[in-house]
């Protein structure tokens, strides 16, 4: 079984996503970082120097190739979800977990390699269609209840 945490940025996919692995022993991968990994430089700078369509077309081809023999939890950008069928290619790969945070959390989160928060009042409204699809929605207002919740359904 594995876990797949879709949500938008600052919904805490990447620190739930990471106790969680620890306390299960599952494998840990976040698509932001394999991106950076691989073009080896910052998400903001590819944004900057090749556009948003190419880190979309990346996150996809992660997606579609994302191949780990052991049971994983995959932390994913906050725009993945929504592009093309990408949700129905995470759904084949795993249980889709829409953490859905307060939008107060937002204006909280690090805006350094998030070049997009600035346009998050509009993202928010246009992604939440696509969230909903997700398998189970968990309200992420506390890290640790969520991560209980999260516990049992894997149970
Ligand atoms: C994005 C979210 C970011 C990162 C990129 C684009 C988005 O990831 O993939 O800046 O479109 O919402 P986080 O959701 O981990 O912040």
């Amino acid at each position: 079984m594995n876990l797949i945490l879709i949500g938008f940025m600052g919904s805490g996919k990447t620190t739930v996503g990471k106790i969680l692995s620890k306390q299960l022993n599952w494998k840990f991968v976040d698509t932001d970082e394999i991106i950076e990994q691989k073009v080896k430089m910052p998400i903001k700078k590819i944004f900057f120097l090749y556009g948003e369509y190419f880190f979309r077309r990346l996150e996809r081809h992660i997606l579609q190739n994302i191949d780990i023999k052991e049971p994983f939890i995959l932390s994913t950008g906050g725009g993945m979800p929504c592009f093309k069928d990408n949700i129905d290619i995470m759904k084949k790969k795993g249980i889709v977990i829409y953490l859905k945070a307060p939008k107060s959390r937002l204006f909280k989160i690090d805006k350094k390699n998030r070049p997009l928060l600035k346009k998050a009042k509009i993202l928010i409204n246009k992604r939440k269609y696509c969230y909903q699809k997700a398998d189970y929605i968990i309200e992420n207002y506390k890290i640790d209840s969520c991560i209980k919740q999260l516990k049992q359904l894997v149970r």
